[in-house]
């Protein structure tokens, strides 16, 4: 019996182009081994504040490694936060909750709207250019990764990282470059890897950009029992787990969207944006403006292309090592990983039954409209497959620890935070969340 469940996963497997060495490909597509030296750079600045024209935010403070380098709260908290990264993080609301950066070296587009693209849908590759929103459309292009390009938007976020500082999105990265370069131990750094530097020319946001690309090359935790399975070691899977991935790439037809093939990446993301009816979470501290007439909406990948058509759109989210995050969906409305599955396969009822009452006080006001975003569901979602209880344990068992690679806990990521950082500014706070683990 065992063998002709492993006979049919492989074959979805085969049919759907996963090898289950996708982490093994890195190095090779870069073109160039990792470059440590770089990377720790980049380690160092990911965790200092001083990217923040505020001087009290850090790319840390958002995707945090004791979350599994994903947000800490259910939507992002930017600028005049506690500096604490977890549970008691304070301060005001922006609108989305950051994603996990494990192993986005692979995402051909980035963010919940896709709206940050590799045009040839290779995040390796500048041939075709990259696109991004203005002020930036075409100028990224040049940066040698999709994530070395993303690395210059934060910092001109005003709600993120920038704040209220008086000047254009020039000024702003040219004052970031600025301060870094005034850094003896960070200019020293760089000098060790970039000649330019040490031939006494400034940091420049390219040098920093590179810098955080590359630590986020060393993040890639794609190493989950799937892909040992994949490599033949059928052992790596439990029963449960085998029916479960059995059942998401047929029947229960999740593999539709969280696709593994092609530039996919075996990420398990089309990366496109569909509509899924989330329950529309609003913030009564927001700092950032929210969408629609009562401004309790968030019109989602509308808000990049005007039309009515992409109205509550969200990009398929990659779900490898969502055991590990403390919520779920674009707006973290759900933080039991069983709901968010659950989700799909009612999303009607799922979003009658939806109360606030697990997320943190200032996002357990109203919500905001139901009615038009049901009215937009994506016809898989609208017409779900019927699964029994013993089949949705499968899949839960399959998506919580079938695609988990263990070197993504926070218990082994902990330890990539700095005791110090070049700039002096304190280090966030980073407090365990005992609710990770996907056990809800
Ligand atoms: C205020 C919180 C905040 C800070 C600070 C922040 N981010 Fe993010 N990040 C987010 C949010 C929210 C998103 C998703 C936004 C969206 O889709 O609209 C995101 C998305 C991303 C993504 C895309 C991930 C994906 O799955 O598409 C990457 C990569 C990323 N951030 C890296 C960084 C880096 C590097 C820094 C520091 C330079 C940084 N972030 C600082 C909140 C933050
Ligand atoms: C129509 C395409 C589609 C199908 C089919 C689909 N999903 Fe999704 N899934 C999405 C989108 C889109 C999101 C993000 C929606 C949002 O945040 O608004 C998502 C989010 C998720 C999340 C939350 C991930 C996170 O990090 O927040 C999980 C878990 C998930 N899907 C699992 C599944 C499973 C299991 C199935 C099969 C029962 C499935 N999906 C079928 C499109 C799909």
């Amino acid at each position: 019996m065992e063998a002709a469940l492993d006979a049919d996963l492989s074959a979805h497997l085969t049919e759907r182009g996963f090898t289950g060495r996708v982490e093994a490909t890195l190095e090779e597509r870069l073109g160039r081994p990792v470059d440590p030296r770089l990377a720790e750079i980049g380690r160092l600045l990911f965790f200092d504040p001083v990217l923040s024209l505020t001087r009290d935010n850090s790319c840390s403070g958002c995707h945090g490694p004791n979350v599994s380098f994903n947000d800490s709260r259910s939507i992002a908290i930017g600028v005049g936060n506690n500096g604490v990264v977890g549970p008691g993080r304070r301060g005001p609301h922006n609108q989305r909750r950051a994603p996990s950066i494990l192993n986005a070296a692979f995402f051909p587009r980035l963010m919940w709207d896709s709206r940050f693209i590799a045009n040839g849908l290779d995040p390796f590759r500048n041939d075709r250019g990259f696109t991004f929103p203005p002020p930036d459309g075409a100028a990224l292009s040049q940066l040698p990764h999709l994530l070395a390009a993303q690395a210059f938007t934060p910092v001109i976020n005003r709600h993120e990282m920038a704040g209220s500082f008086n000047g254009s999105h020039v000024d702003m990265r040219a004052e970031v470059a600025r301060r870094v370069d005034a850094i003896d131990e960070y200019r020293s750094l760089f000098a060790g890897v970039f000649g330019e530097v040490s031939d006494g020319a400034p940091v420049r946001l390219e040098h920093i950009a590179a810098a955080i690309a590359e630590f986020e090359f060393t993040l890639v935790r794609a190493d989950a029992p799937i892909d040992r399975f994949a490599r033949g070691d059928h052992g790596a899977m439990t029963t449960a787990q085998k029916r479960g991935a059995q059942l998401f790439f047929g029947r229960a037809k999740c593999g539709e969207c969280h696709i593994v093939g092609r530039f996919a990446n075996e990420m398990f993301s089309d990366f496109e944006p569909h509509v899924l009816g989330v329950p529309q979470v609003v913030p009564t501290d927001g700092i950032q403006p929210f969408d629609g007439p009562g401004a309790d909406e968030d019109y989602g990948l509308e808000q990049q292309t005007g039309r009515e058509s992409d109205r509550y759109k969200f990009r398929t989210q990659p779900l490898r090592n969502a055991a590990y995050q403390p919520a779920y969906m674009h707006n973290g409305a759900f933080v039991c990983l069983s709901d968010a599955i659950r989700h799909h396969l009612d999303a009607a009822g799922s979003v009658r039954a939806f109360t606030t009452d697990r997320l943190e006080p200032t996002l357990r006001g109203s919500l905001g409209p139901m009615e038009p975003v049901l009215a937009r569901l994506h016809e898989f979602i609208r017409n779900p497959p019927q699964l029994s209880d013993e089949e949705f344990g499968d899949l839960l068992a399959f998506v919580r620890d079938g695609l988990t690679d263990p070197r993504a806990a926070p218990q082994a990521l902990q330890q990539l935070v700095p005791l110090r950082v070049p700039s002096g500014l304190p280090v966030h706070r980073f407090e365990p969340d005992a609710r990770l683990g996907g056990q809800c």
